[in-house]
């Protein structure tokens, strides 16, 4: 799916993250399993992670980081009109974490659900509040990516466990002056999906004690094929959204991949030709956080500086699914130029 922002001018008006207090160094993780700093810095960048509380779920996580967009936004809860949670690891199947989230923001007059596509999830939710707000169907969206990967990964496993750590981030998009985004690009292949899920918990294997016994509620993983998949994409991706917007890379001041591994950014980096300077990189510090990971990224690079209002950013996601999405925008998330 390809398109350009053709409607009602859309932008992001504000914008709030959240990490949990815990820190997990590659050290503390050489302990558990029997790996070492050396290795994973190597082979992925990531030099720590945070991770939840035991009783800390994603919910828990997801409000803290709107709360922070409605207050950039200048917008009281109550005036939002959807709320879309990109995640895998919901609080519960259902109610979704959604309609949670709504509750306890108290964001009455809200839709609310979930949406899941891997860590490609905070694009596909993006790419639909924009629909939804263009076709005149909502005004105010909060688009939410959030997991806790930590809660389902496998830490007897060391070529998973290294790599993910928990955090979300969220964003507020509203009709705006002058339109913030150009366009998205999304796509699915379905038969890449036995590379990167899991397998028990849903209607093809319900829960049983052989199903929690051989692991099957844990993530499984082919890291190579998910690595061959993820550099294909995240050019590919890019590269057709450029296209289709009729923008050149050079006149991308900020790019923001999914923050999974340093190897497969470089390699996208490269290829697609961005100055290492405009590349947002913090998996170093919180690994792969999935469904969080974009906005994260967009934060760190609005505190560095880098992302400031006029800018042109590119974002790319790739996950579970196997799933991708790019989304080609010119930044203003301070509240500034309300329709
Ligand atoms: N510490 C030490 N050794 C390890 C570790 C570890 N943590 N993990 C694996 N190894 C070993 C392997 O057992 C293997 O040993 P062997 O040669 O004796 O068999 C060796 O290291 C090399 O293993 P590879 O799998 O070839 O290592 P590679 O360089 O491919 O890196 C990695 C593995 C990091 C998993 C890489 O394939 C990768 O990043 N893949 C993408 C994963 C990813 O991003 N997943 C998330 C996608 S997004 C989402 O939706 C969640």
């Amino acid at each position: 799916m390809i398109g350009t922002s053709n409607g009602r001018p859309i932008s992001i008006t504000g914008l709030g993250c959240y990490v949990p207090e815990r820190v997990i160094t590659n050290d503390e993780l050489s302990k558990m399993v029997d790996t070492s700093d050396e290795w994973i810095v190597e082979r992925t960048g990531i030099r720590e992670r945070r991770v939840a509380a035991p009783k800390e779920a994603l919910s828990d996580m997801c409000i803290p980081a709107a709360r922070d967009a409605l207050e950039q936004a200048g917008v009281d809860a109550a005036d939002v009109d959807l709320i879309i949670v990109a995640t895998v690891t919901p609080d519960m199947f259902f109610p979704s974490t959604g309609a949670i989230v709504a509750d306890e923001l108290g964001a009455r007059e809200a839709a609310a659900y979930d949406l899941s596509a891997g860590c490609t999830g905070f694009m596909y939710a993006l790419a639909q509040a924009h629909g939804m707000i263009s076709a005149g169907l909502t005004n105010r969206a909060l688009v939410i990516g959030g997991d806790v990967l930590s809660k389902i990964v496998n830490w007897q496993d060391r070529a998973t466990c290294v790599l993910f750590g928990d955090g979300a981030g969220a964003v507020l998009l509203e009709p705006t002056q002058d339109d913030g985004f150009f366009g998205f690009e999304l796509g699915a292949d379905g038969a890449g999906g036995v590379h990167l899920y899991m397998p028990a918990g849903g209607s093809r294997l319900p829960a049983s004690p052989e199903t929690v016994a051989s692991g099957q509620h844990l993530v499984l993983m082919n890291g190579r094929e998910v690595f061959k998949f993820a550099t294909r994409v995240l050019v590919s991706s890019a590269e057709k959204l450029l296209e289709e917007c009729d923008v050149s890379m050079a006149d991308v001041d900020v790019y923001v991949p999914h923050q999974a591994n340093v190897r497969i950014i470089d390699h996208a980096t490269k290829k697609l030709g961005v100055p290492e300077q405009r590349v947002v990189v913090n998996v170093d510090r919180y690994g792969n956080t999935s469904s969080g990971s974009i906005p994260l990224a967009l934060a760190d690079a609005v505190a560095d500086g880098r992302l400031a209002e006029g800018k042109v950013v590119l974002m790319t996601g790739m996950g579970a699914g196997l799933t991708w999405g790019s989304a080609l925008m010119r930044w203003t998330a301070n509240g500034a130029g309300k329709a």
